[in-house]
């Protein structure tokens, strides 16, 4: 019985294994010389020190003290990885790595602490004055977040972002930022991901501020969230960008959801997926014609006409809206985790809540159970190549940096499936980069471990561990680290390549042992079984 199990786990350890490099090439691409490399943070997740130095409340500070049972293991980053002060350690981390770039993000209330430019914290300014200057020291260009989702708690009790007055608070910030920080920073991200941030936020009541409003509070979150992108990146256009010269983008999180079966319905079911979760804010950017996807406008309003409502519950845009988002942005920053097949048929009939998105989808999904484990879920790394390559196509082939991507698993040092991940999604850039898909960039999610909103630290994305019972919170390479490293060095991905020794320099050099009994009797057993 003892055995079979045994040989049960043994095998499908092998198969994972053995399909987990999907790396076909023979001879190994390298990135063209002027690919860059980055690794991405973000303030909340990381900085700590939430009310030192004149700091306001944001949302998330609001929400973890008011209802830590939302959060998976009840922690809040009061203090997370401490960035705040171990700052100096981080771009040590990244100069190591040998990245070209980090991203990072501004904390608002640090900078405004009730998130309006009539008071504006001078130690809030310095914070990003000694982080900036400190890279730029190292030859290591900022990339900067200006919102990652820490919206000022007193800006949300004024709304929050179904208050279109949203997007005149948001230009205000943008502006301080570029008047202090510009001279500097040639990189700007305006806002992080509309469609977790909104979805989370009001399409499912997971986020802050728990506001439940699946059928119109998403689509108005999306809507101003695409208006305040074009207010911030027209302040720059108008106010800065002779002087200063940069670029600003939008942060975009794209899946790729491929039809489950050729039938007519699951094709047409992948496209409608398309337009809700990619084109819904790709289109009005970067299309010619601006505006959301007709797709969607299409959908929305049947949908809302058939639940007796006059309007469709997708406010439109006017034509000068229309116009000012038109090329709202110099580059696209893409988020890319997941890959999902989609379908469509009766079984979907009934099973979402109305109004909703889902509801206006109407879209089922599933991942492939023969995909490869990496980290916690299953995933699809060719779904990036067909995702970039769609992208070239519907939308001229804009720029793009890669903005986050990244695998999660538990604590422990030897995160051989994060290598297998990273190894596997950029084959799918140099790939697409081969093929003149005009990415120029990918950052890694994340630099370090950090508090993963309502996840807490039970999911760790760092390549570099932090130990969040240190007070010191020591910073430790990940075997994905120095993968990572060898890659930026050698500009190939090398799939043979083993960090050496790499248990020796972990175990005796940080003094940390993290082989776990099982784990390494399965792993001995596996590389024996598989080599026979
Ligand atoms: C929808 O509202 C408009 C404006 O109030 C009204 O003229 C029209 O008759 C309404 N249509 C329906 C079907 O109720
Ligand atoms: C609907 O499609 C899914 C995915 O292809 C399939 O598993 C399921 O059996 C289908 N259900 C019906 C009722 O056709
Ligand atoms: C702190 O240490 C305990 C015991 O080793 C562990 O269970 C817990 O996950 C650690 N907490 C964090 C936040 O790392």
């Amino acid at each position: 019985m003892v055995d079979k199990r045994i040989a049960i786990i043994v095998a499908a350890v092998c198969l994972i294994s053995t399909n987990a490099d999907v790396l076909t090439h023979k001879s190994p691409i390298r990135f063209p010389d002027d690919f860059e490399f980055g690794a991405a943070t973000a303030a909340y997740q990381i900085e700590g020190a939430w009310n030192v130095d004149g700091k306001g409340r944001s949302i998330w500070d609001h929400f973890v003290h008011t209802k830590p049972e939302s959060i998976t293991d009840g922690t809040n980053a009061d203090i997370a990885a401490n960035s705040y002060y171990f700052f100096k350690r981080d771009v040590e981390m990244l100069k190591e790595l040998g990245v070209n770039n980090y991203r990072f993000s501004i904390s608002w209330t640090r900078i405004m602490p009730f998130g309006r430019p009539d008071y504006i914290n001078p130690l809030g300014i310095e914070y990003y004055n000694n982080l900036i200057d400190e890279l730029l020291a190292n030859d290591i260009a900022p990339f900067v977040t200006i919102y990652h989702w820490d919206l000022p708690q007193s800006l949300q009790e004024r709304g929050g972002w179904l208050n279109e007055e949203i997007v005149d608070w948001f230009g205000d910030y943008a502006r301080v930022l570029y008047e202090n920080f510009g001279d500097r920073v040639k990189h700007w991200l305006t806002l992080n991901e509309p469609y977790i941030h909104c979805y989370y936020s009001y399409g499912v009541g997971y986020h802050p501020p728990l506001l439940y409003s699946p059928g119109e509070g998403y689509y108005e979150c999306g809507r101003h969230y695409l208006l305040a992108n074009a207010r911030a990146y027209h302040i720059y256009d108008d106010e800065f960008r002779a002087s200063q010269g940069g670029l600003v983008g939008f942060v975009i999180s794209m899946e790729w959801g491929m039809p489950a079966t050729g039938s007519a319905e699951d094709v047409q079911a992948s496209r409608d997926y398309a337009a809700f979760h990619n084109d819904h804010f790709m289109h009005p950017i970067f299309s010619e014609q601006g505006n959301y996807p007709q797709i969607m406008i299409d959908r929305v309003a049947a949908a809302s006409a058939r639940q007796g409502l006059n309007v469709s519950r997708l406010r439109p845009f006017s034509y000068e809206q229309i116009q000012y988002l038109k090329g709202s942005a110099d580059f696209l920053g893409l988020n890319h985790y997941f890959s999902t097949y989609v379908y469509r048929n009766s079984s979907l009939e009934g099973s979402f809540t109305v109004p909703s998105l889902e509801d206006d989808i109407m879209v089922g999904k599933f991942k492939d159970p023969s995909w490869p484990h990496f980290g916690m879920t299953r995933e699809y790394a060719p779904g990036l190549y067909y995702l970039l390559n769609f992208l070239k196509e519907k939308y001229n082939n804009p720029l793009i940096y890669i903005t986050e991507n990244g695998a999660s698993t538990l604590t422990g040092l030897d995160d051989d499936s994060r290598v297998s991940y990273i190894r596997n999604y950029l084959s799918s850039v140099i790939n697409a980069v081969n093929e003149g898909v005009n990415v120029k960039g990918y950052f890694i999610w994340s630099l370090m471990d950090n508090f993963e909103w309502a996840h807490g630290y039970s999911l760790r994305f760092g390549i570099y561990e932090v130990d969040m019972n240190d007070t010191n919170r020591k910073r430790i390479p990940r075997k994905s680290a120095l993968v990572y490293k060898e890659i930026i060095r050698s500009r190939v991905i090398d799939v043979s390549y083993e960090p050496d020794p790499y248990a020796k320099e972990i175990v005796m050099l940080k003094g940390v042992a993290t082989f776990s009994a099982p784990y390494f009797v399965t792993f001995a057993l596996t590389i024996f079984v598989c080599l026979v």
